[in-house]
Order: structure tokens, then C-alpha cells, then sequence
């Protein structure tokens, strides 16, 4: 029983580990050690730290012969945790030339193949294991959405533009609609305690939450909507933004989202499959939630809050275009005209709910404790997964989180409004 229940882990260990490098291997090797800003990590760098993860966490405590395979790679690839020790400053990742890809290749072989030693074993503490295990892989899989991210920002300051993966969008469209849809809210409740499936820290306990009614777009912001905003002069009037925002746009000079450049009179939009005319149909994809904010304000509604957006989407099925797909490009709402049938994918979904712990919620024991409740400060929730997210990833109470500035996640908008 022990070792059947550890050799589904250990297969399941294997198809994300190899899931990883299935998405570089579209890369040469020079593309792997670039770092265009301190947002982004070099490619080789992710494929490291997600390997130490394992070395660290696991093979170091449960496996007893273990030896780590440099022991100044704990240096170097330690991301952030303080309580395991000194490490590499994040914005100096993009200067090392060494470990060569080669190597950390290696270093990827050599942690796996102790992996499935110990997924294989009859260890007492196999529970244990494997809730770290399954840590881990939920932490890789967020590493193979920052992998695409930033080999995306990355690859834009090269002027060639270079195409990471010539993709193609085949599925049948139909225009978008201003659909709202009513919700009557009341008391609900939102988060997890669900101990049967994976879920991280910050989604727990569920509790409940009072809402006023509202209304939740049926899908999210187009192209379309954002290009009226900007024609409109959304980006040269400081009343349609939050200081922070306003202050924003003019040191950065901002007048479109990312990835947007205007050429003779039209806008082109930068993919992974290279430079392309914008569609206008498509999620709009690259902004912060700055952006984000001002659109609504604009539109004279309002972004959701994380409550009403997870009350809304906890019905739907877990559905669109993910990772999985391959496209990593928002697409055009699918013609099968579901209410909210695309609330997952695409674009994560910025609320206006600022990232902070759910009533009673506990960071995890130990080093693991800093994984995400020290940066509940200064960050906004996003919902809903990406085109860059995997679809196993993703579940209705998922929080993610970023600085309201940034813009190189898959980063849209839904627009909500109060109801009677
Ligand atoms: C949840 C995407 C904000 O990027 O730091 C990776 C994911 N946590 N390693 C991040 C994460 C630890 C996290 N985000
Ligand atoms: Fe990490």
C-alpha cells in the first residue's frame, strides 16, 4: 500500500520535473542566462532553484546517505529563505556565467534520481514526505509559468525580437460581449480547509465573507475596450488614477500596456511567437494593476473584490487555455457562449483586494512558514491562472500576488460593479 501510493508520487514527480525542461527546450544555450531586470530570473537560474527546492527540503532531511551535489549551490539558489541561510542577491542573478547549463543539468539527474530513490522507498515518514514532495512540485509548476514570463521580457529587449516557439490559434472565435452578470451575495464563504487536495497556506482556512450585491463581467477587458481607453486619453489624465498609479505612468512614460508599439498608425503586440498585429478581440494581457484600476474607473465600474471573484468562479469548471495548451497567448472568447465559461486562463485577473492572511490562517512550520506569508505586504491578489499557467495548477481559492506596478505576468482585468 505504502509504496503504491509513493509510485503514483513518483510518476507524478517525474511528469512536472519533465514538464520543465520540455519548455526550454526550445532555448540555445546563451538564451539561458540573461536577467533584463530584477523582476526576471535567468531561465538557468529557475532550473536550479527548483532542483534545490527538492535537495533541500527533502533528499537533505529524508534521505540519510544524501550528500548535496555542490554545497555552494545553497548559495546560489536559495531564493529567499532566510532561516536556511546567506544567499545570492536576487537583482546579481543574471551574472553567472558559472554553473554552466551543462552542470546544472547534472544537478537536475542527480536530484531526481535520488528522488525517485526515496519516492520508491519504504521510509516511515513517507506522509510526511510526501506532502513536501507535493510542495514542491506546486512550487516547480510556479516556476514553469515564471519561466515563460521572463524568457518573454527577457527575449524583448533583443530589437530582433526573437520567437521562443511559432504557435498557431486554430480554436473558432466569437466577439466578446459587456455581458454583466448579477450575483445577490449575502454570507459566503471562500478559501479551503479541504485537506484532500493540495492547497497552499495563504488559501486556508475557509471562512466566511459578507457581500453586497454585484455584477461580474462575463468576460474579461478586450483589447478593443483598452484601445478606446487609451484613444480617449486614459494615459494623460490623472484623474481616472491612483497617486501611486499617476506617478507611475509618468516616470515610466507609460501610454500602453507592455509588449504594445505603435507602427504607422497600428498597434503591434509582442508574443512569444514573435511581433504580431494586436487582435482586438483578445483579453487585454500586460498590465499592472495601476492600468487595471484606471480602466474600470474609466468604464465607471470597478475591478472585483478576491471574495466576489472566487464566489462567482467556484461553480465553473476548471477550464481554458492554460499552459497546457501550448498557444501562451491570451485567445479570443471561444464561441460556446457559457456565462463566465472563461473566468479560468487566459489572463490572471487583478482584484482590488490587497494580499494580506485569512482570518486564522497559519503560515507552515519552519523555513517553509516564509513561503508566502511574509509577503503579504504592498502586493495585490490576482485570480484565475494564466495561458502561461499549468491547468493542474490552478484551483477556485487560488491566490496569486504581485506589486501593483508590475506588468510582465499574463496580468488582465474582469470588471465588476455594485448591484441593487
Ligand atoms: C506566487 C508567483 C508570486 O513569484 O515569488 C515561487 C511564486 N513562490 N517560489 C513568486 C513562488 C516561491 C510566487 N508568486
Ligand atoms: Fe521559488
Amino acid at each position: 500500500m505504502k509504496s503504491q501510493i509513493s509510485s503514483r508520487m513518483a510518476h507524478h514527480f517525474h511528469l512536472i520535473r519533465q514538464a520543465t525542461l520540455r519548455l526550454v527546450d526550445p532555448l540555445q544555450t546563451e538564451d539561458f542566462t540573461i536577467q533584463a531586470s530584477e523582476n526576471v530570473s535567468p531561465t538557468k537560474w529557475h532550473l536550479a532553484h527548483t532542483t534545490w527546492f527538492f535537495e533541500t527540503f527533502v533528499l537533505t532531511k529524508y534521505l540519510s546517505y544524501y550528500r548535496v551535489f555542490k554545497s555552494n549551490y545553497d548559495y546560489l539558489f536559495n531564493s529567499y529563505y532566510e532561516s536556511v541561510g546567506p544567499f545570492h542577491s536576487r537583482e546579481n542573478r543574471g551574472l553567472l556565467t558559472r554553473p554552466t547549463v551543462e552542470e546544472i543539468y547534472s544537478y537536475r539527474s542527480y536530484v531526481d534520481h535520488h528522488m525517485m530513490i526515496l519516492l520508491g522507498s519504504n521510509h516511515e515518514e513517507i506522509k510526511d514526505i510526501e506532502a513536501l514532495v507535493e510542495i514542491g512540485l506546486n512550487h516547480e509548476q510556479q516556476h514553469q509559468e515564471l519561466i515563460l514570463t521572463d524568457i518573454k521580457f527577457n527575449f524583448y529587449q533583443n530589437p530582433l525580437l526573437p520567437v521562443y516557439k511559432e504557435t498557431i490559434d486554430r480554436t473558432p472565435h466569437a466577439p466578446a460581449t459587456d455581458e454583466m452578470i448579477p450575483f445577490r451575495g449575502g454570507l459566503v464563504e471562500i478559501g479551503t480547509s479541504d485537506s484532500t487536495r493540495f492547497s497552499f497556506d495563504n488559501e486556508r482556512p475557509r471562512h466566511k465573507v459578507w457581500l453586497e450585491p454585484f455584477k461580474l463581467a462575463a468576460h474579461p477587458v478586450t483589447n478593443k475596450e483598452y484601445i478606446a481607453f487609451i484613444e480617449d486619453g486614459g494615459y494623460e489624465n490623472p484623474s481616472y488614477w491612483l497617486s501611486d498609479g499617476w506617478a507611475t505612468v509618468k516616470r515610466e512614460s507609460w501610454r500602453a500596456p507592455l509588449y504594445w508599439r505603435e507602427q504607422w498608425g497600428k498597434w503591434m503586440i509582442y508574443t512569444l511567437s514573435g511581433e504580431q498585429p494586436l487582435k482586438l478581440e483578445e483579453p487585454v494581457c500586460h498590465v499592472s494593476f495601476y492600468e487595471a484600476d484606471a480602466f474600470a474607473r474609466w468604464k465607471g465600474k470597478r475591478l472585483p473584490t478576491e471574495a466576489e471573484w472566487e464566489h462567482a468562479a467556484e461553480p465553473v469548471k476548471v477550464e481554458g487555455n492554460f499552459a497546457d495548451h501550448g498557444y501562451a497567448h491570451p485567445r479570443c472568447h471561444s464561441s460556446e457562449n457559457e456565462q463566465l465559461k472563461k473566468i479560468y486562463g487566459d489572463v490572471w485577473e487583478w482584484t482590488q483586494t490587497p494580499y494580506t492572511p485569512y482570518p486564522r490562517s497559519k503560515p507552515l512550520d519552519g523555513a517553509l512558514g516564509e513561503y508566502n506569508a511574509k509577503f503579504m505586504c504592498n502586493q495585490m491578489v490576482l485570480r484565475g491562472g494564466s495561458c502561461a499557467t499549468p491547468l493542474s495548477h490552478i484551483r477556485p481559492t487560488y491566490r496569486n500576488f504581485f506589486q501593483p506596478e508590475t506588468r510582465w505576468q499574463f496580468s488582465g482585468l474582469r470588471l465588476a460593479e455594485d448591484a441593487e
